[in-house]
């Protein structure tokens, strides 16, 4: 049977592009090279398109952008092409793409724009459409929808930078509307940066500023006590959810290093909750994938508050893939190995 070619996206002009170095390391160790023919497409921090040959183990370390390793090459919007186009030497080279899996995180990748790009080119994609891509990037636009669809997330506000300018009113309303403690977080971005847990006014001050440095847009939550949990969701039409897993971050919430650099994060798959309370969850993580219009894949976050309410935190339209990461773990925990789980989400691109 002729192979498929996947075009495999990393790297991107966003917070998250280490993260995403190291999640398409882990896609392109399991990916099946019987069934795929694959293409390494880098986008450096800086937002240029290379083609990359060289040895995968140099992804992760940073060490891909080698002139030996590296050609200009881009996808293009023209659905004549389907594919990328290689400039060597002044010359363009056509290499034709029958799918693209966009190992990107954050903005520039799992905000909607690339599945703009490929929308425009006709090629399919791993991972939700453009609207739901963006609307689950943005926290704004995700509460929002839950809210409307009665789905319970953490109380919020979001501000905007100009809002800044009276300050002790914003204040005023946020201690009024939330309490301290809060959680302060740029309104698009991942991966915890630019998050913080703040207590009082100054250092609601300092979190706001620091939010609206990664974003134009920050979000205030009133702060959740609780049991951390996650599930993976997989399918188009008739999605389904692997088991619950939870997390156990040492310090004082799920920051960025917690999540990629120490061991500071205790897993747990499956998670520590009654079946009944797993079931709870991958319902609603069912209703809100479908209410936010998620297709391919996506992870759906939550918190168990001590009298069992399911608060839902957010989704992450392309979760982390790295060797730590919960969404594979949950599938090869539920009984569905890596290759396959890489080639479902390729198949459910692709309509076969
Ligand atoms: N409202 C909240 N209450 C308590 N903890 C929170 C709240 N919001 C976020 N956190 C903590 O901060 C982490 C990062 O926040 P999250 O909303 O998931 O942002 P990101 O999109 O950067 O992953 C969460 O994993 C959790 O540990
Ligand atoms: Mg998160």
């Amino acid at each position: 049977m002729k192979k498929i070619t996947v075009a495999v996206v990393f790297g991107g002009a966003s917070t998250e592009y280490e993260v995403s170095l190291e999640s398409a390391t882990s896609v392109l160790r399991n990916i099946s090279h019987e069934t795929f023919d694959v293409i390494m497409l880098g986008i450096t921090k800086e937002g240029r398109w290379l083609r990359y040959t060289g040895p995968v183990d140099r992804i992760a370390k940073n060490e891909w952008q080698q002139p030996q390793y590296v050609t200009q090459a881009f996808l293009s919007p023209d659905r004549s092409v389907h594919g990328i186009v290689e400039i060597r030497d002044g010359n363009a080279t056509v290499v034709p793409v029958d799918v693209v899996f966009p190992v990107l995180h954050g903005k520039n990748g799992e905000d909607g724009t690339i599945q703009g790009l490929l929308e425009l080119a006709s090629i399919p994609y791993v991972g939700c459409n453009v609207c739901a891509s963006a609307v689950c990037m943005d926290k704004e636009m995700t509460h929002t929808i839950l809210d409307y669809n009665g789905i319970r997330t953490a109380k919020w506000h979001a501000i905007k930078q100009w809002e800044l300018t009276d300050f002790d009113a914003t204040e005023a309303m946020l201690r009024e509307k939330l309490h301290y403690p809060m959680f302060i977080k740029p309104a698009n971005a991942g991966s915890s940066v630019g998050v913080s847990k703040v207590t009082d006014k100054e250092s609601l001050r300092k979190g706001l500023e620091t939010a609206l440095q990664v974003d134009s847009k920050a979000i205030v939550e009133e702060c959740i006590i609780g049991q951390e949990v996650e599930t993976a969701v997989l399918g188009n039409q008739d999605p389904k959810a692997a088991l619950v897993g939870e997390i156990v971050p040492k310090v004082e919430f799920y920051d960025y290093d917690a999540k990629y650099k120490d061991d500071s994060t205790d897993l747990y798959i499956p998670a520590r909750i009654s079946d009944e309370t797993a079931g709870r969850i991958k319902a609603i993580a069912l209703k809100a994938y479908k209410v936010l219009g998620c297709m391919g894949m996506t992870r759906v976050d939550f918190f168990i508050q001590k009298d069992g309410t399911i608060v839902l935190n957010e989704p992450n339209t392309i979760p982390g893939f790295t060797s730590i990461s919960m969404y594979p773990k949950l599938w090869i925990a539920a009984g569905l190995p890596y290759d396959q789980l890489i080639e479902t989400l390729i198949r459910l691109a692709i309509g076969q």
